[in-house]
């Protein structure tokens, strides 16, 4: 039997914004509890929660005190219990976030390690002296501006933090520092979790020298998959990111995750061999970057399971480009290694607000019938766009320093209900960040019940992937969609069954032949009775994507 996690579909909840259930305007884990049976009637199969661990909310909780125990805006460890419990009831799974890479400073940690040069716990983070001017070390920067290095007074050294000043990076080289993780590792799955996602994994592995990182030419063009991060990517980041030693450490973490049996089973619903890991690995600089990111697979496939892939989120709005996206992990891929994609996460512009409303319906069709686990981050099932904010609502560290590089816009609350703050949180009181000015309209409440709307289109479509073995277990191949220039169609197979996927990339209304007569089973415009009968010959409204069963195909069962 294959693992959940791969026929299945990965919704990702920023707890801090998803439903507020004390009334203090912050998202917690006892809100997320009262969302699961939303969870369950979308047909999402496990939930990746981003950090909601003890910090001091620096980088919203990527800046972590304890890894085992629960920051009281989030509620407590009681609190987790019932999630998981709950979750597990529904079939639910549960992936966490880990971050690796760094803690806060005031995790006890660095307060020790930052107390004394001498300090038994120097070694767990990077420091090194000044260089010969009394300035940085070297010249890597912080991925939310400026050096990547803060001068520590009291010790007279500096500490490496690759993101924040205040989240100083965790020495990989010290062995003690993976035996810690690993201890935080077991309390979880000892607690019932089904996977994890790493954070930022690439960076744990920094060249053993820290070397300068190499200029990025100004004039150059970009030579990257990925938009360029300010002054961050003023430098090739060749030496502070994808040592080897990263695919040591997660070669050792990958046997923890399929061997660790918890001493009570009473939380576990997922079997050690069928546990998730995903990793977040940026490595679009590199030259060969795809043979680099599948290389987190692991030679054996014995690292993660996936690394998040997030071209869907870099490519423009085009058939080219999204057919090269797909092209390039298809052929990347090692032997039986397993897809995914993703149209957005926190850290990502929406994908309404990328492309538009119509591309967004048309992108999550594309999403839920691609080969691989497809991750929908939460409100895009709504089309729920980024929020204006003005200056002085803005939270995010990087939002403050380089504005156009701010994430809140794309964390703000999940709409609900008509009420205020779309029901994020009691009329009265005011969320963390505020509520798009359109949530009532587009909450969940109102779309619910409307066969036209956004949360309609992607219930179905999540549906009709249980349904038809080819959109989760068949294979993907191209289909010449002729004089239709803007237009991709790809066929989905498995065994005698076939699905078609045409999308028109276009503002203007395309034609497309295909190979054999389907019937439109779903389709991201509103279309007549008879434009959905048996047909070969399929017409499309601008940006409009079309499902299409093929009518020999056995598995008639649409899913409605
Ligand atoms: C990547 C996370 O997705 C992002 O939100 C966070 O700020 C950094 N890692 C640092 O942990």
């Amino acid at each position: 039997m294959s693992p959940w996690w791969r026929d299945g579909v990965l919704y990702q909840v920023y707890p801090l914004s998803f439903k507020d259930s004390n009334a203090d305007g912050h998202g917690d884990l006892l809100g997320v509890v009262s969302t699961l049976d939303y969870l369950c009637w979308l047909g999402v199969d496990g939930i990746w929660l981003n950090p909601f661990f003890r910090s001091p909310m620096v980088d919203f909780g990527y800046d972590i005190s304890d890894h085992c125990a629960v920051d009281g805006r989030f509620g407590d460890q009681a609190d987790v219990e019932v999630l998981i419990r709950e979750a597990h009831a529904r079939g639910l799974r549960i992936v966490l976030d880990l971050v690796l890479n760094h803690t806060s400073d005031e995790h006890p940690w660095f307060a020790e390690s930052r107390s004394s040069r001498r300090s038994p716990r120097r070694d767990w983070y990077v420091w090194r002296p000044p260089a010969a001017d009394g300035g940085p070390p070297n010249n890597w920067k912080s991925a939310f501006g400026g050096p990547a290095w803060t001068f520590d007074p009291h010790s007279g050294e500096y500490y490496l933090h690759t993101f924040h000043r205040r989240q100083p990076d965790l020495n990989w080289r010290n062995p003690a520092i993976e035996r810690a993780m690993w201890e935080v590792v077991r309390f979880w799955l000892d607690a019932g979790v089904d996977g994890f996602r790493l954070d930022a994994i690439h960076h744990i592995g920094k060249h053993p020298q820290l070397p300068d990182n190499p200029p990025r030419e100004p004039s150059a063009r970009p030579d990257t998959a990925y938009r360029l991060l300010g002054e961050f990517d003023s430098v090739l980041h060749r030496y502070d990111k994808n040592d080897p030693l990263v695919h040591d450490v997660l070669r050792r973490f990958r046997n923890l995750l399929d061997t660790h049996r918890p001493a009570s089973a009473d939380a576990v619903l997922t079997e050690p061999g069928h546990r998730l890991s995903v990793g977040e690995v940026h490595l679009f600089d590199w030259p060969d970057w795809p043979q680099h990111w599948a290389g987190y697979y692991g030679a054996e496939l014995d690292e993660l399971h996936m690394p998040l892939n997030l071209l869907l989120v870099s490519a423009p709005w085009s058939a080219e480009a999204i057919r090269s996206a797909i092209s390039t992990v298809e052929s990347c891929l090692p032997r039986s290694a397993w897809p995914n994609w993703a149209l957005g996460n926190h850290d990502e512009s929406r994908v309404a607000s990328r492309y538009g409303q119509p591309q967004a319906r048309a992108g999550m069709l594309l999403l839920l019938t691609l080969r691989g686990t497809p991750l929908i981050y939460y409100g895009d099932e709504l089309g729920l766009p980024d929020t204006p904010l003005a200056a002085g609502q803005i939270r995010d560290p990087w939002g403050h320093r380089q504005p156009a590089l701010g994430r809140d816009p794309q964390r703000c609350p999940m709409p609900w209900t008509s009420d205020p703050h779309g029901g994020f949180c009691p009329p009265g009181i005011q969320p963390w960040l505020p509520a798009h000015p359109a949530a009532p309209e587009l909450s969940v409440a109102n779309q619910r019940d409307r066969p036209d709307s956004m949360l309609t289109l992607t219930r179905r479509l999540i549906a009709l992937r249980r349904h038809r073995p080819e959109l989760t277990s068949g294979s993907l191949d191209w289909v010449e969609a002729g004089a239709a220039t803007d237009v991709l169609v790809y066929r989905r197979t498995h065994r005698d069954n076939r699905s078609y996927v045409l999308v028109n990339f276009g503002a203007q209304p395309a034609t497309v032949r295909l190979p054999e007569t389907i019937t439109v089973a779903v389709s991201t415009v509103a279309r007549s009775a008879a434009s959905q009968g048996r047909r070969a010959q399929v017409q499309l409204e601008p940006f409009e994507a079309v499902l299409g069963l093929s009518i020999t195909s056995p598995a008639a069962n649409d899913g409605t």
